[in-house]
């Protein structure tokens, strides 16, 4: 892809309104910009209509892969609990929203060893069947239900593997994933006008989200069944459990992380896919020979999750840019993603590139690297093997209608056809 050029000063990496919805490629005209610059740029941060809290001090973009990665490994002097996104929130709400997401350790080492206790290869394992018979069934429900062939590949298969999945591990009832859809649905949307009003409408959203997981914390810890929370209920580190406050957070960043960005990559995936037709077809010609590197290459390709944020602990340097202590660094993955430096051909969608030197899609390592990698990895594999073989014709026919919104690479609507 030829960028164009975009100069220093003409774009606001904080404005979702003049930047975010730019076309893609004069977006990514200006990343390259960046990743061109000696040193880094600062960003102020914009005011939000309706928002109760002030502007921050703004920030230090990164977007060079070397320097997302030495701020994601060095946890002690980038850290995470002042806020993991661009905008500042009381501690409080932090934790609340963000759970481990927005811990340093000791906090988020103990937070951690106890919800992984969910996420251990045999936990992986015991869903590995149902992913199957899930992604059979949305196949099922196409063909019965479109018979004109055609349909929205968003909401009729994408969204609706990684909610199901999530659902059933957490062990919540079939009647309720509608309403976990829309929460979810209402937390990562901020910023897009179709999906929340105001901050008041997100609070609302997000308590109800709590209460229904607290609840259902509650109840697993009396009742354990056979599923993940109940494990999480039972499981402790150093004599201690988890409590139904601080599972209820967690409920939430895992039903966020685990739906939107799932279902991003396997939407971008699909739209790749078509547009580069080769690639398709030698994914479909010989899917166990190509499974591993294309779903490496889907995820750098989507980058679903586009940022995340540090806090400087201390003084510093990154590539010879001073960094005070209190500092915030945001790492564009999105960039990272494209770094000419690291990729050969960053903007050339290639199935076959070798998995290392390593994409950054699920973070570029040090403690918050994506619990649910390999579960979204598992999915993505088994829906895109069971598109392959049972509508072999699917392709997308229709334009992206995107999210706007600097941290979800979302689609909110893409028709496919078959
Ligand atoms: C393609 C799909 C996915 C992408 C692109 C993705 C991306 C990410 C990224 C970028 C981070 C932050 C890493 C960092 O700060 O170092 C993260 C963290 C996390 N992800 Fe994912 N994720 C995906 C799927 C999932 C799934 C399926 C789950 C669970 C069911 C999940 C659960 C989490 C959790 C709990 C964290 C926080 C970990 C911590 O703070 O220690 N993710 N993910």
């Amino acid at each position: 892809m030829e960028l164009p050029p975009v100069e220093l000063g003409t774009f606001d990496l904080s404005n979702l309104e003049t930047f975010w919805t730019r076309p893609r490629d004069e977006r990514e005209g200006a990343f390259k910009a960046l990743r061109d610059l000696d040193g880094l740029a600062f960003f102020e941060e914009i005011e939000f209509e309706d928002s109760p809290l002030p502007p921050g001090p703004g920030y230090w973009a990164l977007a060079r892969h070397a320097d997302i990665w030495h701020v994601s490994r060095n946890p002690q002097l980038f850290c995470s609990a002042q806020g993991s996104n661009i905008g500042d929130m009381p501690q409080e709400m932090n934790e609340f929203f963000g759970s481990m997401i927005a811990m340093d350790d000791p906090k988020h080492f103990r937070l951690r060893s106890i919800v992984s206790k969910g996420f251990t290869p045999k936990e992986i394992s015991k869903v590995e069947e149902y992913v199957h018979t899930k992604a059979s069934k949305i196949i099922d429900d196409l063909v019965e239900r479109f018979p004109e062939r055609r349909c929205d590949f968003v909401e009729h298969v994408a969204a609706a593997l990684p909610l199901q999945i999530i659902c059933e591990m957490m062990g919540i009832p079939e009647e309720d994933h509608e309403k976990v859809f829309h929460w979810t649905n209402t937390i990562l949307g901020v910023g897009d006008p179709e999906f929340v009003g105001t901050l008041e409408d997100l609070m609302a959203q997000a308590l109800e989200m709590f209460m229904y997981a607290q609840a259902l914390g509650e109840d697993r810890r009396a009742n354990p069944r056979d599923d993940i929370t109940s494990v999480l209920m039972a499981a402790e580190v150093d004599g201690e459990k988890l409590t139904p406050q601080e599972f209820g957070s967690f409920f939430i960043l895992l039903v966020v992380a685990g739906n939107e960005t799932t279902r991003n990559a396997v939407s971008h995936g699909m739209k790749a896919l078509t547009d580069h037709p080769d690639q398709l077809e030698l994914l479909y010609g010989d899917f166990d020979a190509h499974a591993k590197t294309a779903m490496e290459e889907i995820v750098r390709w989507a980058t679903p999750v586009i940022h995340f944020r540090r806090t400087a602990t201390a003084d510093t340097e990154i590539s010879g840019q001073k960094i005070a202590a209190g500092d915030k660094v945001v790492m564009w993955y999105c960039s990272g993603n494209r770094d000419e430096r690291v990729y050969d051909d960053p903007f050339r969608f290639d199935i076959t590139r070798p998995i290392q030197p390593q994409q950054i899609g699920f973070g570029a390592g040090g403690p918050h690297f994506c619990l649910g990698a390999n579960l979204a990895r598992r999915e993505m594999t088994v829906m895109f093997d069971a598109l392959r073989r049972r509508m072999p014709t699917l392709r997308i026919t229709g334009e992206p209608d995107y999210l706007q919104s600097n941290f979800i690479n979302g689609i909110k609507r893409m028709e496919c056809a078959w």
